[in-house]
């Protein structure tokens, strides 16, 4: 019995001075989702998440009261649309909003196709997130991520609350395919691999610059060519392999775990936390590409600094300057829906 009671005092402790530190809320949306569901899950694990509040149209109550029975420190309320203001109440003082709502792909679309139906999801999504948490931490899943991120940027500019550092395009799932197939095509470590991705998040606007790590020009052309090709359409092998049941989840959901963690970790001041993320970027405004995908450093305020791409090889620039054509289209369709659709 004392004995007991000594172990849940030192919980007790433990819990409070974690609380103090870090009590982060974080809102899912469409987190009874194919990713919504293990992105949730892996949220519920992170211990600087103290409340968690999951948002979908359907079943949002039910894996709510599933993940609260897990004695993490957080707690974990459900909310759908029935409720008037559950929406309004799942975003109130979040510090992180993380949308994974909308349709996936089946095989033979592209994910720009997506944009009929995801448009207006994460257009009246954004609209939400503007009025009850304008100062949170938006991280957009939903394809076309391309897309999707501008959407949202109109959205809060029309509400007069946009932050450009605090507005995020997860292109992870990226970085996370980069260190694994690069480390299959030369036989390391996949932990160990930290290949920087930038541009968009769809085939040729994926661009891997492998320029940057230890294998710059030591990937035979054949491989190198095989690898970077792999990395643009790993999409598409995940699709294909479901064969009309949905596109990546679960690799997706450690993507989404592992940007949510990074943008937690920055706001809490720690130090040195990169990623690779779809922003709004001043580099190639100029040419009508207000977005990219750049790794940047991640701090209190969310951005703390863009990482120019320096140096490239021909093969990458070549690259560039095709992902910039498809970007600004998409990017330009974004800010045209909302125009047109407000
Ligand atoms: P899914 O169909 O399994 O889940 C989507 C969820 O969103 C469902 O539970 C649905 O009820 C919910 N939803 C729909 N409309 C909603 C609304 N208005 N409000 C709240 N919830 C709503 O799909 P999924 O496999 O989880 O994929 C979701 C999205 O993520 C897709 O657009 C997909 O293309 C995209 N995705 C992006 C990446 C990336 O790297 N950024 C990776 C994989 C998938
Ligand atoms: C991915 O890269 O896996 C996602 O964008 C989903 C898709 O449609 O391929």
């Amino acid at each position: 019995m004392f004995a007991r009671f000594t172990r849940a005092s030192r919980f007790a402790a433990r819990s409070f001075s974690s609380t103090a530190l870090n009590a982060y809320k974080v809102s899912v949306l469409g987190a009874a989702g194919g990713i919504g569901q293990p992105l949730s899950l892996l949220m519920k694990m992170n211990t600087k998440v103290t409340d968690l509040a999951l948002y979908d149209i359907k079943l949002a109550k039910g894996v709510a009261a599933d993940l609260s029975h897990i004695p993490t420190n957080s707690t974990v309320k459900g909310f759908t649309p029935d409720e008037s203001d559950g929406l309004a109440t799942c975003l109130k003082g979040a510090d992180v909003v993380l949308i994974p709502a909308g349709v996936p792909r089946k095989p033979g679309m592209t994910r720009d196709d997506l944009f009929k139906t995801n448009a207006s999801i994460v257009r009246d999504l954004a609209k939400a997130c503007a009025e009850n948490c304008p100062t949170a931490a938006i991280c957009v899943i939903c394809n076309p991520v391309n897309s999707t991120v501008p959407i949202v940027r109109e959205v809060f500019k029309s509400k007069g609350v946009f932050n450009p550092k605090k507005l995020f395009g997860v292109t992870t799932l990226d970085t996370l395919r980069a260190n694994r197939f690069i480390s299959e095509t030369v036989g390391s470590d996949p932990t160990e691999e930290d290949v920087t991705v930038v541009g968009g998040h769809s085939g040729i606007t994926i661009v891997p610059l492998i320029s940057k790590t230890q294998y710059k020009g030591k990937i035979p052309k054949e491989k190198y060519e095989a690898l970077v090709n792999r990395i643009q359409h790993g999409g598409d092998e995940v699709v294909k392999a479901k064969a009309g049941a949905g596109s990546a989840t679960l690799s997706m959901a450690s993507a989404g775990a592992r940007f949510a963690g990074s943008v937690l970790n920055g706001l809490a001041g720690e130090q040195d936390i990169y990623e690779s993320t779809y922003i709004e970027n001043p580099e190639f405004k100029d040419e009508g590409v207000e977005f990219f995908a750049s790794r940047v450093t991640l701090g209190p305020q969310g951005v703390k600094e863009i990482h120019e791409l320096g140096l490239l090889t021909e093969v990458e620039e070549k690259m560039l300057a095709t992902a910039k054509e498809t970007l600004k289209k998409n990017i330009k369709k974004g800010v045209d829906f909302v125009k047109e659709n407000p």
